[in-house]
């Protein structure tokens, strides 16, 4: 057997961990992956979809056993049998996904297995006040005694990053925090990330952001394919050569590409509104077209499009129009008649379903399609499943693993292939590549034009104005609930020009 010792320690390593290696059935998910953290570092992770990032926090934290390898702390071995003891050494993960529990309050949330406790009881001034405190840490200002389910994900992603923090981290691991939050609220985190740095904090920061890891992090460790690729001071690379390193060849950047869109106009609303949502919201959008919709988080984009999709009701007044004739849509079932789709910005809560399987999730809603006498189409549903893996590059052992099992970037792909491959005449994407790579982001867009280009209404909403930018061809940029106006000629608009609309 290998002896595997820790390397020497005097360059204030906190963790090391050696050659860990982790197989589930069918995959090879971490092969000799090595990372070493030091104090007071922010320490970027990054790697394609399923390079094995999850896997080797989720065994720093306990919550996966490695089947080789090593990981000392402080220079002595650490063995960890639990995600308590983890805890207890104040190595602290936030993770991919939400895990709140909805109903609870903001504050019980925060203290979650960590209550404060006075003479046997939970003591609920105390962890009240102290989740504010927190709270004011992140810059975040909330009611801290409301359910978290009221929250949108962005803060609910905060809350999820005090509850870290409640913990008194030594090693605080951050998987994929800024892929809910806007500009602000990222910046918000990366000043607490500073001020966790100054107190000697080690941090790994999981990211498909590359402007941000070149932004905040001190070091980079790159993975591929369960592998260690490299490891450096971020002073030593660039974007573009951690783009190729991750991806393991020179990969071309898709440009912006201008499209012709029909004149003929596929769905109008007019007049919704929502107290305390959105008010008055009127637009349409042409078949064949996509529009972007920007805007800050809480602006009210994703409550307006739930409202399209029959999700939730308009106030009375409002009128919707298909294709020049008034419809009425009550129910997802009735956007669905009428040939909608809609990719939640939530996966884990109304995306997949974790116990089916990949070719489950991915037929879902075309089940009626591939039913012959009744009967599911096995064969029609493999080849339509075998086809979106390849054209999507989803990483997975077979059609026939549980979703649950892919890593988050991957459960994505499925998601939106889902929608793409029914056959509607309109979708609306909310924040549809969330946490997918750099590489796999551009396939996704490219699939998005295609389906436009056969005359799909595409509705993107994205806190990111690069993919606005990129694949809207006009944008409609909403602020405090209402339309501030759109873009029509997107091709000369800049990012500053978007918040300009939205704050004028
Ligand atoms: N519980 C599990 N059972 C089976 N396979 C798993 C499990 N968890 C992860 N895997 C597999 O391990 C590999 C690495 O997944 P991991 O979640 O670590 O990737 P990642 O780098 O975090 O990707 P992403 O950027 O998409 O989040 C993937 O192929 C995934 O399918
Ligand atoms: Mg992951």
């Amino acid at each position: 057997m290998e002896i595997i010792q820790p390397s020497d320690q005097n360059d204030n390593c906190i963790i090391e961990m050696k050659n860990i290696t982790k197989v589930f059935p069918g995959t090879k998910a971490l092969d000799r992956a090595s990372l070493k953290l030091r104090k007071g570092e922010v320490h970027a992770l990054v790697g394609e979809n399923g390079a094995g990032k999850s896997t080797l926090m989720n065994i720093l934290t306990g919550q996966f056993f490695m089947d080789e390898g090593k990981i000392f702390m402080g220079g002595e071995p650490l063995r960890l049998s639990s995600p308590e003891e983890a805890l207890k050494k104040n190595i602290v993960l936030v993770p991919q996904e939400l895990n709140l529990v909805p109903e609870a309050s903001v504050a019980e949330n925060i203290f979650l297995g960590n209550e404060i406790v006075r003479s046997g009881m939970i003591d609920s001034k105390a962890t009240r006040n102290k989740a504010k405190e927190i709270l004011k840490i992140l810059n975040v200002e909330i009611d801290v005694t409301q359910p978290v389910k009221k929250l949108s994900a962005a803060y609910q992603q905060l809350v999820s990053i005090a509850r870290a923090l409640a913990y008194t981290p030594k090693v605080l691991i951050l998987d994929e925090p800024t892929s809910v939050l806007t500009n602000v609220e990222a910046k918000n985190l990366f000043q607490s990330m500073k001020l966790l740095k100054q107190q000697g904090t080690a941090m790994v920061f999981i990211t498909h952001h590359l402007d941000e890891v070149m932004e905040q992090a001190d070091r980079v460790t790159i993975m591929k394919d369960g592998k260690l690729v490299e490891e450096v001071p971020i002073s030593e690379i660039t974007k573009d050569k951690m783009i190729t390193k991750m991806a393991g060849k020179k990969v071309q950047k898709l440009q912006r590409v201008k499209r012709n869109v029909s004149d003929e106009i596929f769905y109008e609303a007019k007049h919704l509104s929502r107290a305390g949502e959105f008010e008055d919201i009127s637009f349409n959008i042409r078949k064949g077209e996509i529009l972007g919709v920007s805007g800050l988080v809480g602006a009210g984009r994703t409550e307006i499009f739930k409202c399209v999709f029959g999700i939730t009701q308009s106030e009375p007044g409002a009128h919707i129009y298909i294709e020049g004739k008034e419809v009425e849509i009550n129910s997802p079932i009735s956007a669905i008649t009428h040939g909608m789709g809609y990719v939640s910005e939530e996966r884990r809560h109304d995306g997949i379903t974790p116990g089916m399987s990949v070719m489950e999730n991915l037929v879902l809603p075309s089940y009626g399609q591939m039913l012959t006498h009744g009967l599911i189409n096995y064969k029609k549903a493999a080849s339509v499943t075998n086809q979106y893996i390849k054209k999507m590059s989803i990483k997975t052992a077979s059609r026939e693993t549980l979703i649950k099992n892919l890593s988050g970037g991957n459960q994505q792909k499925v998601i939106v292939a889902r929608w793409i491959s029914k056959g509607v005449k309109m979708l609306i994407l909310d924040e549809p590549t969330r946490g997918i790579d750099v590489n796999a982001k551009d396939e996704i867009h490219n699939l998005i034009r295609q389906l436009a280009d056969q005359g799909v209404a595409v509705v993107v909403i994205s806190s990111e104005m690069d993919e606005v930018l990129a694949l809207a061809d006009r944008i409609m940029v909403i602020h405090r609930g209402k339309v501030s106006g759109f873009i029509d000629d997107v091709d000369m608009t800049t990012q500053e020009d978007v918040l300009k609309v939205a704050f004028q």
